[in-house]
């Protein structure tokens, strides 16, 4: 009998995970849970006997895969995969997947809500601006900055988005107009939403430059990976430019020295909570659960990320 491990430091919602056990039990698989767990020799201890792994954030880097004798796929129940070891999963022939699109709703809201927030001055109490009328830059268009945008034209919004991947045909379908470049969309937007995946490409790209072009009353929105900002850029701007703001679901590494010099400009949530919701926890986990299945069954490897 085949051994499916949802192994989730950060735990799915209940339901979600009885949802999971439920596909994978009527598939004749097993199912092991390790919830919670702080140690990384526990992840180590846990996916010695497993054939499939589902994961979030948790990282599965080479120890982990070389721990896993008997590995054949890894899920990512999720959008972003940098988190997974591409490299050693290949070597060691384990397919790598997403789940992309699951999550996308939940982050989404949580973005719009980040920038009412921003625009409400963190709740203080002083008086704030509407997002309505405001001009909103998507860094990046995939399944997350597309949601943000259908729920940015209930806002009234004026929305861009720049995304050297898609192309200006597929923005433009959806009302938005579609700009060159990230200066650009820095220099036209006021908010502007981070949606891009961290890699190579990405690391350390939200710099000074960009950041500098933004109009008054700047505010940027970080739902991505804490990665791709570049944190000295991001110190220099709060100092420069009164106005600024951000507002991110992923803890900076300067969170400490952020809050005590910028506090009231500056918010971060204590974990990542984009995708925590019932509702992401059900769609992302089943799929995952079912992709699973479907290799195991068939051989599907449809969102297989490491070809
Ligand atoms: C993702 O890449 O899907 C999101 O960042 C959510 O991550 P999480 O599953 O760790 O909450």
């Amino acid at each position: 009998m085949k051994k499916i491990l949802v192994a989730t430091e950060k735990p799915f919602a209940k339901a979600a995970v009885e949802s999971i056990r439920q596909i994978i039990e009527k598939s004749g698989c097993e199912m092991a849970l390790l919830e919670n767990y702080t140690l990384k020799s526990d992840l180590l201890q846990a996916v010695k006997d497993a054939d499939a792994i589902i994961i979030r954030s948790d990282i599965v880097d080479k120890d982990v895969i070389e721990a896993a004798g008997k590995l054949k796929i890894v899920v990512r129940a999720g959008a972003g995969y940098d988190n997974i070891d591409l490299e050693s999963a290949t070597k060691s022939g384990v397919v790598a997947m997403n789940t992309p699109g699951q999550n996308s709703n939940a982050v989404a809201e949580l973005a719009i809500g980040m920038m009412v927030y921003a625009a409400r001055n963190l709740f203080n109490g002083t008086s704030g601006s509407e997002l309505r009328g405001k001009k909103l830059g998507l860094h990046a268009f995939g399944y997350v900055g597309k949601a943000v945008a259908t729920i940015a034209k209930g806002f009234g919004m004026d929305i861009y988005a720049f995304d050297p991947f898609v192309d200006k045909a597929v923005i433009e379908a959806e009302g938005i107009k579609c700009l060159a470049s990230a200066e650009e969309l820095y220099s036209t937007c006021q908010y502007v939403s981070l949606h891009m995946p961290a890699n190579a490409q990405t690391k350390k790209s939200i710099n000074y430059d960009l950041l500098s072009r933004m109009p008054k009353g700047a505010t940027l929105v970080n739902t991505a990976r804490k990665e791709v900002v570049d944190e000295e850029s991001l110190e220099k701007m709060f100092t420069d430019r009164v106005d600024f703001k951000y507002v991110s679901d992923v803890e900076p590494d300067r969170k400490a020295a952020l809050m005590e010099s910028f506090s009231g400009r500056f918010y971060t949530t204590p974990k990542k909570i984009g995708a925590q919701t019932s509702e992401a926890n059900n769609n992302a986990g089943i799929a995952a659960a079912k992709q699973i299945i479907a290799f195991f069954e068939s051989g599907d490897k449809t969102f297989q990320v490491n070809k």
